[in-house]
């Protein structure tokens, strides 16, 4: 069973939230649908991350799937090159201090 995310991509996604709504923030990294999930994740050890939108913005969501503070972005992805998306990455708190 797969236990770290797959690096998705090494940069964010921009996208328009819409205030209260529901999204599924995809956590596994599989997803063929970033930063959302599609179902990709059955087999692995990952779930979806459901969150509501507190307000109508952009915003800009973690698709390299280490952030710490998902389901936003918070810089992580600089840690990988292109040639690391697509492969599983090191997992999520492996860099934490
Ligand atoms: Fe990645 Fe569902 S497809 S969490």
């Amino acid at each position: 069973m797969s236990k770290q995310p797959v690096i998705a991509d090494n940069k964010p996604a921009k996208v328009n939230l819409l205030k209260d709504q529901e999204y599924y923030f995809c956590a596994c990294g599989r997803s063929k649908n970033q930063p959302f999930c599609d179902g990709s994740h059955a087999g692995t050890s990952f779930k979806p991350l459901p969150f509501k939108a507190e307000k109508t913005e952009d915003a800009y969501l973690c698709v390299c799937k280490h952030t710490q503070n998902a389901p936003f972005c918070d810089g992580s992805h600089k840690q990988f090159t292109k040639d690391k998306v697509g492969q599983e990455g090191p997992g999520v708190n492996s860099n934490a201090s």
